[in-house]
């Protein structure tokens, strides 16, 4: 029989409500023990939710025996230091994104699951999604020929509060670690780590950034142009533009994911998807397969991979002048 898995979530915010119906949805995942800063949030959150066990400090939710897993979902900030503090405890780790702020803290944790030869994940969406493996096999049978260029994006208009994480740079605040990771990821998974990094930002009132764009160039002459903000709304995607067509891979308001394969010469054809949920329970399930056959990092998400994401972050960072202080 398959074991299940007590997960534990630490930081049971926004991001904590969706992961935790995911975890609903995952086969062998058994909501087991929310910690929080706060015990009656812990509280609150493990009823509403169905865990048995609640704790008023991570360290708490850490040091509990019989926690198998943990998934961190604090603002990006706080990332490095609680990680280690679960990979000490011997705890396997789903982290969020952006896996910490910047290249160093990130190579810390990776060494510190090494050290305790425990798993450690980054909680990237997109490698999970259909359209996301669709593209993959589209690419892959290789009648788009090679990719020359590309653009990518993620915009949206969050409510303006200066203390929220988005825009505190004390909490690695900025569309960049919130939503531009994710056309970087676009751009590392389709053309890989770009030779060179050229971005601009604009900085709001608090100082952190909300809006950018980063080229990245690639040897042989391609280019990948992304861009982030938080000034206008207008979903998340991607254009690949490719030796013998065009591939859109796009997410609109509908939640609907949608291809729009162009081969020159040839009538378009779109491919539409629908996931019954948001689909952070694939996170979940890949954590489980993973130690099921007792692997320290999962192959879809491999630890180079994100060490490779940060590293690009960082320098997309240095080129246009976002600083986290104390932190860089
Ligand atoms: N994968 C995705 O699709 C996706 C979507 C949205 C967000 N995210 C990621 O999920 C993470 C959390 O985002 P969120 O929007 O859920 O964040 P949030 O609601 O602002 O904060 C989450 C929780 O973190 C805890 N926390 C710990 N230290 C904190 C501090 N210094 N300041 C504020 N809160 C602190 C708080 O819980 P307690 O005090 O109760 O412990 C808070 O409720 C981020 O890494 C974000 O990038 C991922």
């Amino acid at each position: 029989m398959a074991k299940r898995y007590k997960w534990g979530i630490l930081a049971p915010g926004r991001m904590a409500v969706k992961f935790a119906n995911g975890l609903k949805a995952a086969e062998n995942a058994e909501l087991y023990a929310v910690g929080s800063r706060d015990e009656g949030r812990a509280k609150r959150f493990a009823e509403e939710h169905g865990f048995r066990k609640y704790y008023g400090t991570y360290e708490d939710l850490a040091r509990d025996p019989e926690v198998d897993v943990i998934y961190i979902a604090s603002p990006h900030s706080e990332h490095y230091e609680q990680t280690l503090l679960c990979l000490r405890n011997k705890k396997a780790v789903l982290c969020e994104k952006a896996f910490s702020l910047n290249g160093r803290e990130v190579n810390e944790m990776i060494e510190e699951a090494r050290r305790n030869d425990v798993f450690l994940m980054e909680a990237l969406w997109p490698p999970f999604q259909p359209f996301y493996k669709k593209a993959h096999e589209i690419l892959g049978s290789g009648i788009l020929g090679d990719i020359i260029n590309m653009h990518s994006w993620f915009s949206f208009i969050p409510p303006y509060d200066p203390v929220d994480r988005k825009f505190n740079i004390s909490l690695g605040g900025g569309s960049l670690l919130d939503i531009g990771i994710y056309p970087v990821i676009d751009a590392l998974t389709f053309l890989g780590i770009p030779d060179e990094v050229k971005a601009y930002a604009a900085f709001g009132q608090t100082g952190s950034e909300e809006s950018i764009n980063a080229i990245l160039k690639y040897p042989s002459g391609k280019l990948a142009s992304v861009y982030s903000s938080f000034r206008t709304n207008n979903g998340i995607g991607c254009d690949l533009f490719c030796e013998k067509g065009n591939l859109t891979v796009s997410r609109g308001r509908d939640m609907n994911q949608r291809l729009i394969l162009e081969l020159h010469g040839k009538e378009k054809e779109t491919f539409v998807f629908t996931p019954p949920a948001l689909g952070y329970h694939w996170e979940a399930e890949e954590v489980m397969n993973c130690l099921d056959k007792q692997l320290k990092e999962s192959p879809a998400v491999p630890l180079s991979f994100s060490a490779g994401l940060i590293k690009t972050l960082d320098r997309i960072r240095a080129s246009a002048g976002i600083v986290f202080p104390g932190r860089d």
